[in-house]
C-alpha cells in the first residue's frame, strides 16, 4: 500500500525500511510534521502513518480525506494528537501500536531518577573540565524509599518492578488497580493524593486525556513532600509547567526529570542549537541544576523501533486486506477514559 510516512528521522527510515522487507509497501518518507500545513502532501495516499508530535486534528483530518486517506497508523502508544471524535465523522480509521517496549520507556524513567540523584549530568561536565570536586554531589540511597507510580498499565508496571529490584516501597494508582499484580508484586494500591504525601520519587505512566490534563498542577504539587522528585515520561500536559517552575524556584520540588514537555511540538526532535529558543518555560525548566530534560526519546531503543515499525506495518497490510484492525482506537476509548 502507499503510505505517507511524516515525521521521519533516520532512525526511524532504518526500522521501517528493514521491517518493511516482509511487507513491501511503499513508504513515501516526509521529514515534517503531519499538520494542516503539510497535510496536502498526503494527497492521492490512501494511508498516512503519525508520530507524537504531529497535530493530526479535525482540519488536517479534513484535508486528509479530501485528498483520499482513510487510515492513520501512529506509530506511537499514545494517540492523544490524533482527534479520533472527527476521524469517526469522516469515517476514517485510525491505528497506534500500543506495547512496542514498556522496558525501553519505564528504564528511561528510571534513568532520568538516577542520573538526577546522582547528579550524573553535572559529574561528567565537571571531570571532563578536570574539576573533580565532589561539593554539591550528595545523592540519596534509593533503598527504603518510596516511590509512587501513577498509573499501572504496560510502562508504569515495569517501572514498579525495577523500583522493587532498587528495594524502594512502590505505591500504585491506577484507575483499574489489579490486586493480582498488588499482591504478586508486593506493592500497594492508595489514592493519587497519597502518592502525592508519601513519594519521595514519583514516575507518571497514566495517558494523557482530559482527565489527566494538569494531573500535576500548583495544589498538586503543593501537597507533595518536600524534596520529591518527579518524573515524567507519559505526556507533558500532564504536568503544569508553570506551576512546576515555580514549585522548583521555591525549592518544594527536589529534582524533575522530563522526557515529554506540554508544548514540546516543533521544539522536541529537532536541532534547534543554531536559534534563540522561543519557549519561556522550556528555556527557564532548562536553568535549573536539578531538572533534566531529555527529547522524547524514552521509547528510543532498537527492540522498540523494529516492534513499532513491524506493528504499524502490520496494522496497514490488514487494512489494505479488509482485515480486522487489532490495534484501532476508536473515540469511544477516549470517552470512557475521562
Ligand atoms: P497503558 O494503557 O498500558 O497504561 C495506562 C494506565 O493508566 C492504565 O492502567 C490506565 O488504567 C491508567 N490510567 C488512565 N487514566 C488514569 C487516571 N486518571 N489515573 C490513574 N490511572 C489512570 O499505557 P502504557 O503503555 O503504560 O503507556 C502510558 C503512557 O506512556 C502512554 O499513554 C504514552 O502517553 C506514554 N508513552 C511515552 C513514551 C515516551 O517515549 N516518552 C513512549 C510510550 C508511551
Amino acid at each position: 500500500m502507499r503510505v505517507a510516512v511524516f515525521d521521519t528521522h533516520r532512525y526511524d527510515r532504518d526500522a521501517l525500511e528493514a521491517a518493511n522487507a516482509r511487507f513491501g509497501h511503499a513508504l513515501t518518507y516526509f521529514e515534517p510534521r503531519l499538520t494542516l500545513q503539510t497535510a496536502p502532501l498526503a494527497e492521492g495516499f490512501p494511508a498516512v502513518c503519525s508520530f507524537v508530535n504531529d497535530k493530526v486534528d479535525a482540519a488536517t483530518l479534513e484535508v486528509l480525506h479530501a485528498g483520499g486517506v482513510r487510515l492513520v497508523a501512529a506509530r506511537s502508544a499514545g494517540y492523544n494528537h490524533v482527534d479520533l471524535e472527527a476521524a469517526r465523522r469522516l469515517d476514517m480509521r485510525v491505528t497506534r501500536v500500543p506495547e512496542y517496549s514498556p522496558h525501553a520507556v519505564a528504564e528511561h524513567a528510571v534513568a532520568l531518577v538516577l542520573s538526577l540523584n546522582r547528579h550524573i549530568p553535572r559529574a561528567f561536565s565537571r571531570v571532563r573540565d578536570w574539576n573533580f570536586s565532589l561539593d554539591g554531589l550528595v545523592g540519596f540511597d534509593l533503598a527504603g524509599k518510596t516511590v509512587g507510580v501513577v498509573g499501572t498499565g504496560r510502562i508504569g508496571r515495569v517501572a514498579a518492578r525495577i523500583f522493587k529490584g532498587f528495594g524502594c516501597n512502590v505505591l500504585c494508582c491506577d484507575v483499574a488497580p489489579d490486586a493480582a499484580f498488588e499482591r504478586e508484586l508486593g506493592v500497594r494500591y492508595a489514592p493519587l493524593d497519597t502518592l502525592f504525601a508519601e513519594s519521595d520519587i514519583l514516575s507518571l505512566h497514566v495517558p494523557l486525556t482530559p482527565g489527566t490534563r494538569h494531573l500535576v498542577d500548583a495544589a498538586a504539587l503543593a501537597r507533595m513532600k518536600r524534596g520529591v522528585v518527579l518524573v515524567n515520561t507519559g505526556r507533558g500536559a500532564l504536568i503544569d509547567s508553570k506551576a512546576l517552575v515555580a514549585a522548583l524556584k521555591s525549592g518544594h520540588i527536589g529534582g524533575a526529570g522530563l522526557d515529554v514537555y506540554e508544548e514540546e511540538e516543533g521544539v522536541f526532535f529537532q536541532d534547534l542549537s543554531g536559534q534563540v529558543l522561543q519557549d519561556d518555560v522550556l528555556a527557564r525548566l532548562l536553568t535549573f541544576p536539578n531538572v533534566l530534560v531529555t527529547s522524547h526519546q524514552a521509547f528510543l531503543t532498537h527492540e522498540a523501533l523494529a516492534n513499532i515499525a513491524e506493528t504499524t506495518l502490520a496494522s496497514l497490510q490488514a487494512f489494505e486486506r479488509g482485515e480486522p484492525l487489532v490495534n484501532e482506537v476508536r473515540a469511544e476509548q477516549v470517552l470512557r477514559a475521562r
